[in-house]
């Protein structure tokens, strides 16, 4: 039965069994007990399926897991401690010292931080090419050891558009998947899979999970790229592995070859894996994605437009609202709407940018963004304070400008305490 995404919220991933509970079981061990030695010898030789250890998998996770898989379209997923492990691996998993990335230069900061002095001391190399670049600067930035693309479906803090079908036609163009960071869209605004995409992150963090309750991340493939007609630029994926017994993950496990090798490895070595208990509260979030994401766009237009209109705004950027320089690609890649998160500039700049912060009663200061709770962010006086005005700008992000991450109250209160908060500016 082909289900809409709804369902798949809701009823996707863990299947009850008859008698077994109908919510997901909070399986809060760290081992599991076998009859024998030689079926634990099994499960490590990756020869039958099954946990022996919570830092590699564990039954929780991987029914959540199963859940964004299929709400992604995926072949296979895996669940992460945090958003910046879930990123860290998709890329470690294929690239590796001497080889070179091309990712987009409008992503978070916490990942462009990782690429550009984390994994650079790691021997990695990165070349950033502006998401709005032409299919020859992007084609231009590969090397003959670059390994993979990546960019931001919305991108945080910048509120940009990825046109995913470009990078993934210059990807593939090279034999590299695209790797796509779809946090702010979420697969109820956005599937990457359909434009091309081979392999999705996400920071469950954010609206997935919804509520502010627990750190996370995710990694999805979709098992669409073939490594093995790269095989040269893949060995990890396509020559045996040593330290698993010989294994050759793309001989052995086919469309699920790069997860299972995220798992046998990455987990095993760096151990990156989240709780059970975070698990099962980002389920519940889950539960509800679909109808949430409906309303926190349908706030954000609404607050988008009333800023436009307002006369202490210099500037919105979301491209939900006609006009907006990524509205044709909103069109495109969001027809349901341009998520939650909404920046502007208030006139009058750093000063009057705090005073209306400060003013603000509904809206909570917190670095925090895709919460049920509406909440906002100055970067200029908090995240990027050491800043000057000049290197703010250079960065892309003014001194006058306010991020919005607008949660689903009421629409009209929140107009009405932006309202009142912009009065108290001028
Ligand atoms: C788009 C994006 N990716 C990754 C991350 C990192 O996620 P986490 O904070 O869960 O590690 C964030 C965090 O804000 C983010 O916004």
């Amino acid at each position: 039965m082909s289900k809409h995404i709804e369902t798949t919220c809701v009823q996707g991933g863990y299947q009850p069994g008859n008698g077994e509970p109908r919510q997901i079981p909070i399986v809060q061990s760290t081992t599991f007990k076998y009859n024998t030695s030689e079926d634990m010898g099994k499960l490590f030789d990756l020869e039958a399926s099954g946990y022996f250890y919570s830092r590699l998998q564990n039954p929780t996770c991987d029914y959540v897991a199963a859940k964004i898989c299929e709400l992604e379209g995926g072949a296979a997923a895996m669940l992460t401690s945090s958003g910046q492990a879930a990123n860290f691996y998709a890329v470690f998993n294929i690239a590796t010292c001497g080889d070179h990335v091309v990712a987009s230069s409008s992503i978070y900061g916490g990942t462009f931080n990782l690429f550009s002095v984390t994994m650079k001391k790691m021997g990695i190399d990165f070349t950033f090419v502006s998401p709005d670049c032409t299919e020859e600067e992007l084609n231009a930035a590969f090397k003959p050891n670059t390994k993979a693309v990546f960019g931001e479906t919305i991108a945080n803090p910048a509120l940009t558009v990825l046109d995913i079908e470009k990078f993934a036609t210059a990807a593939h163009a090279h034999g590299v998947p695209l790797i796509i960071d779809n946090t702010f869209a979420t697969p109820v605004l956005c599937r990457p899979f359909e434009f091309g995409c081979d392999i999705v992150t996400h920071s469950t963090t954010k609206y997935m999970d919804g509520h502010g309750s627990a750190v996370g991340g995710v990694i999805v493939d979709s098992g669409n790229f073939d490594w093995t007609k790269y095989a040269e630029k893949f060995p990890g994926l396509c020559t045996p592995d040593d330290s698993y017994h010989g294994i050759t993950y793309t001989e052995r496990f086919g469309k699920g070859a790069y997860i299972t090798k995220a798992t046998a490895q990455l987990m095993r070595d760096f151990g990156s894996s989240p709780s059970p208990q975070s698990a099962f509260l980002l389920n519940l979030g889950l539960e509800s994605l679909h109808v949430r994401m409906e309303r926190h766009c349908e706030n954000a237009l609404a607050v988008a437009k009333f800023l436009k209109s307002h006369p202490m705004v210099s500037w919105v950027r979301y491209s939900g609202l006609e006009g907006d320089k990524y509205y044709e690609l909103a069109q495109k890649y969001l027809p349901l709407g341009s998520c939650g998160v909404v920046s502007f500039g208030v006139k009058g700049g750093r000063k009057a940018a705090e005073a209306f912060m400060k003013g603000l009663k509904l809206g909570a200061i917190a670095t925090h963004v895709a919460d049920a709770r509406t909440c906002c962010l100055h970067p200029a006086s908090s995240t990027h304070r050491q800043m000057t005005d000049e290197e703010l700008n250079a960065a892309g992000v003014g001194a006058d400008l306010v991020r919005l991450s607008v949660g689903l109250e009421s629409k009209e209160d929140l107009i009405a305490d932006l309202q009142q908060a912009l009065e108290q500016v001028k």
